[in-house]
């Protein structure tokens, strides 16, 4: 079967939040309202197959140098099968061609990260997303999700 990845298109938004909050439902995603999957539409990558979306995942920029990862999601029948590696090189290779110093995310699954070469980091050293979002989250500063970051300016 064919897949190919490329950027979401408007049409795709329904199955992109359909995803990320089956995952959202099993506790490994934060959720996400259908508004705030096209607000950010333009930010998704997904991959496709047979006009069908396997696989999502979002690089939102927060500041001059800096992104973050979101939303990273795969159906189950399609786990493990590489899309998870190959959405995260797609984000990278933007953030290349961006000149950001550094992606990061948060999430329950450090090990996954750790295998594409990211690292773990404290949350603090993130002071803009402290900022932005941490502090008006309920979970705060009680947060389990592990920051984890990758340096792109040395790649
Ligand atoms: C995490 C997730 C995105 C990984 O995607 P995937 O397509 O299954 O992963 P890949 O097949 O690309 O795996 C790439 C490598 O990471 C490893 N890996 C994948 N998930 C892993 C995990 N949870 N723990 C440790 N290693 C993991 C794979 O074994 C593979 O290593 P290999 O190349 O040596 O075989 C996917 O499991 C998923 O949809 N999880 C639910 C949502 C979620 O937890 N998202 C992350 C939170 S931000």
């Amino acid at each position: 079967m064919m897949q190919n990845l490329g950027r979401a298109k408007l049409s795709e938004g329904t199955e992109i939040f359909e995803l990320i909050n089956l995952w959202a439902t099993r506790g490994q995603l934060l959720p996400r309202t259908l508004g705030e999957v096209y607000e950010n539409i333009r930010d998704f990558y997904v991959v496709r197959e047979e006009n069908k979306v396997i696989a999502c995942a979002a690089l939102h920029i927060t500041w001059g140098n800096l992104a973050e990862l979101k939303s990273i999601a795969v159906i189950d029948e399609k786990q493990s099968s590489g899309y998870g590696r190959m959405l995260v090189d797609q984000c990278v290779q933007e953030g290349i061609e961006l000149e950001l110093s550094q992606i990061f995310a948060l999430t329950y699954q450090p090990k996954f990260f750790e295998k594409l070469g990211w690292h773990q980091a404290d949350v603090m050293s993130l002071p803009q997303k402290v900022w932005n979002e941490c502090y008006r989250c309920p979970k705060f500063p009680a947060c389990e999700e592990i920051a984890v970051t990758i340096d792109i300016n040395v790649l």
